[in-house]
């Protein structure tokens, strides 16, 4: 496996670049909007293919790289499904998994420092966000921060992965990189309360100064959506309510880009055809089935995904290809169903 820890040091940030092999699919975990460019650099040196950035939650100390490295790189952004940041492509809730080529993270809910943080489990090694640090646990007294729900994430999720487990946080303000699970069951002076009552106390009077970033990155990082307007202006989009009355249309074939588990959970407009995004590049270039499928058929192939983020920047690369008849819906499978629109399971 190739595994990066990458610093950020005006905010304390860890990020964390993984592929499972050279030449291969890379994610990315927690980027700094400024160290985009050293991230990218990373990319090519070690021959990476980045297809998706995540953020464990919605940061108040520095400004998301998420939405960067999708315009850079038109890669998936990912946050779990409580966010309230207005467009990532992709939401994972507990129990999903975060895949890429050769690598697969086990998802899990640990909310408490935000009501938005998530913890990624790989065999050997867990990714805490800002719920458990290194020594320390993330604070919880802003952003729908709850010191009870942080206690039960902790103690009820992270600390019942092996001891051995290796602790990746998305925060260090004191040096240290990498700890275990038993190891902070032992030395985290947060960690030793005999109660929830304990720890609720503890946390509620930590008396900590806001984050200096907080009021810009905040708002920013609730604004890292792909400017859909652009697309819809040059009348590549349709909106939920028109695309209803093209289904079953012989001139028309829907592509859902989302993955196999987002199709499973949240259902498919009926008669899709079923593209992930990953695979977009090799079907709308000569000789690829969504290339072929529109200049043999004069279909007009619609895109759509969950939000309509991977299905503009799919418009955008068909449009390029000599696709020009491609289009997509306007807000993905979240418009639709706010339509009423008509799904099958
Ligand atoms: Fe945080």
């Amino acid at each position: 496996m190739i595994f990066r820890q990458l610093f950020d040091q005006v905010s304390g940030t860890y990020s964390y670049l993984l592929a499972s092999r050279s030449g291969g699919e890379a994610l990315i975990i927690d980027p700094v909007l400024e160290k985009v460019d050293r991230y990218l650099q990373l990319v090519h040196e070690l021959d990476l293919k980045l297809v998706k950035a995540l953020d464990t939650h919605l940061h108040a100390d520095h400004i998301t790289g998420l939405g960067a490295l999708r315009d850079r790189t038109h890669c998936i952004t990912v946050m779990g499904e409580q966010t309230k940041a207005d467009v990532v492509s992709m939401r994972l809730g507990d129990g999903d998994k975060l895949t890429i080529e050769g690598v697969a993270l086990d998802v899990i809910y640990t909310p408490g420092h935000t009501d938005d943080s998530y913890s990624f489990v790989m065999p050997d090694r867990v990714f805490t966000g800002d719920t458990l640090l290194i020594r320390g646990t993330g604070r919880t007294d802003f952003q729908n921060g709850d010191p009870r729900a942080e206690y039960h994430s902790i103690f009820g999720r992270l600390l019942k992965l092996p001891d051995a487990t290796l602790v990746y946080p998305a925060h260090d303000y004191k040096g240290d990189t990498v700890s275990t699970i038993g190891e902070e069951k032992a030395f985290n002076p947060r960690l030793q309360v005999k109660s929830v009552e304990e720890y609720v106390d503890l946390m509620n009077n930590l008396k900590l100064a806001n984050p200096k970033m907080m009021d810009v990155a905040v708002p920013a990082n609730m604004k890292v959506g792909l400017a859909q307007e652009e697309i819809a202006r040059r009348g590549w989009a349709v909106t939920a309510q028109d695309a209803q009355r093209l289904v079953g249309q012989p001139d028309v074939a829907f592509i859902d880009l989302r993955e196999r588990s987002e199709r499973e959970r949240h259902g498919v407009i009926p008669g899709s055809l079923h593209v992930p995004y990953s695979s977009l590049q090799e079907n709308i270039r000569g000789g690829g089935i969504l290339y072929e499928l529109a200049k043999s058929t004069s279909k007009r192939l619609l895109f759509y995904c969950a939000f309509g983020e991977r299905s503009a920047m799919a418009v955008q690369a068909a449009q390029e290809a000599g696709l020009t008849a491609a289009c997509h819906i306007d807000g993905g499978l979240d418009a639709w169903k706010k339509a009423s629109g008509l799904l099958a399971h």
